[in-house]
């Protein structure tokens, strides 16, 4: 009999997402909008310092945590964006992308058999790395009360146990848009500290904030709140902000402990991020704010266009939403929301992600990132009203 694969590793579901992607990239012409990217490639500036940090010899391993230059330059960006300090020696771990970072700080706080309340819809790989490594995800929906997404704290004051041992929110939200306020915030990280979970946020949108009174306030960070003696992580990425989703640079925040056995832990895993690419990073820091201060602005043109479209077309109800670049209609008739994506990328060789990829309270509805070129966009918004009547 020949060795099978591990029940653990089977158990994991496959991403829905990719499950359309994977269809729709064996096709000619489809408007692609299922992927959490823009169009738009990563800036000269940042190609440059990664050329540059190769020639300069940055092609050797460097510490786990990352380069100690660059935990200076992170430490330097949140005082300057949030007022926050933090130790660049102590309270960081680079990583090798977002989803590097998340599956590092699941496995440093997770136990097999152990619980995590998740809330949802939310981005599945924060589930499936709790899956990953064999613990249980419990995820909590988040309900839309009027045309604002909130936090079900009742669901979850009733779905903690003894075996409960994380809490993981998005904030800005993909698939949702939602943001967290300061209050949100406060209640959770309450319900944290009374139940001593850790509190995970992904903030890796959290540049990508239409709420604030400039267009570059970021969404606010659970760091601001917490002390850092407080069990909370922050995951963080370099793709979204800087148009680097292919460069996979990423970093987490926690208490020192934490970040002490992911530093160690991180050496099994992929050592450290590319030397040259956290050099790039740094540069990113540096020069990145007026790109980002363009680019929101293009976004919120970009919602805005695709909200007034959406509201014109039957049977779609979709809430307007703060932060990041997605926006999650419910459809009429998309009640199989990956049957209903089949067709739309077959008929009308759109290719959207399903609202069920999404975990609970996902079903029903279909997330358009809308980070894609305004003549795209409008393509699709034409080709699903169509799809639609
Ligand atoms: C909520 C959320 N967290 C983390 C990530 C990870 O980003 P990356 O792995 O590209 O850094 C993504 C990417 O889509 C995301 O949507």
């Amino acid at each position: 009999m020949t060795p099978s694969v591990a029940s653990s590793a089977l158990s994991v579901p496959h991403s829905r997402i990719r499950e359309l992607a994977e269809i729709a990239m064996g096709m000619d012409g489809v408007l692609k909008l299922y992927f959490g990217e823009s169009n738009v490639p990563t800036p000269d500036y940042i190609k440059r310092a990664a050329q540059k940090a190769m020639a300069d010899g940055f092609t050797f391993y460097t510490e786990n945590a990352g380069l100690p230059s660059l935990r200076n330059s992170l430490a330097r960006y949140y005082k300057e964006v949030h007022g926050v300090e933090l130790d660049p020696t102590a309270e960081f771990v680079v990583t090798a992308s977002g989803v590097q970072a998340l599956s590092l700080a699941i496995r440093c706080v997770i136990d097999p058999g152990d619980e995590a309340l998740v809330l949802t819809p939310a981005w599945p790989n924060g589930a499936s790395n709790v899956a990953l490594a064999n613990g249980l995800a419990i995820q909590i929906a988040q309900p839309l009360i009027g045309d604002r997404y909130d936090i079900d704290f009742r669901a979850l004051e009733a779905a903690v146990t003894p075996r409960t041992r994380l809490l993981l929110y998005t904030s800005p939200s993909n698939p949702l848009g939602w943001v967290a306020t300061v209050d949100d915030q406060r209640r959770l990280l309450d319900f944290a500290r009374r139940h001593q979970l850790w509190l995970m946020a992904d903030e890796v949108y959290e540049r990508l904030n239409y709420t604030g009174p400039k267009p570059t306030t970021p969404a606010p960070s659970i760091l601001k709140l917490a002390t850092r003696d407080d069990a909370v992580i922050v995951i963080q990425s370099f793709s979204k902000s800087y148009c680097m989703t292919g460069w996979r640079l990423g970093w987490l925040v926690a208490r020192r402990d934490l970040v002490a056995r992911a530093t160690q832990l991180n050496e099994f895993v992929v050592s450290h991020a590319s030397s040259f690419v956290q050099r790039a990073g740094e540069t990113a820091l540096l020069w990145g704010e007026t790109i980002l201060c363009e680019m929101l602005m293009r976004l919120k043109e970009n919602r805005d266009f695709c909200l007034n479209a959406l509201s014109k077309m039957p049977g779609v109800t979709v809430p307007k939403p703060d932060g990041a670049f997605y926006l999650f209609p419910k459809i009429e008739g998309a009640e199989d929301s990956f049957d209903f994506c089949k067709r739309l990328l077959m008929d009308a060789k759109v290719g959207l992600a399903p609202g069920v990829a999404f975990g609970a309270g996902g079903e029903g509805s279909v997330r358009i990132c809308y980070a894609a070129d305004r003549p795209i966009l409008e393509q699709a918004m034409a080709r699903l009203s169509m799809f639609l009547k």
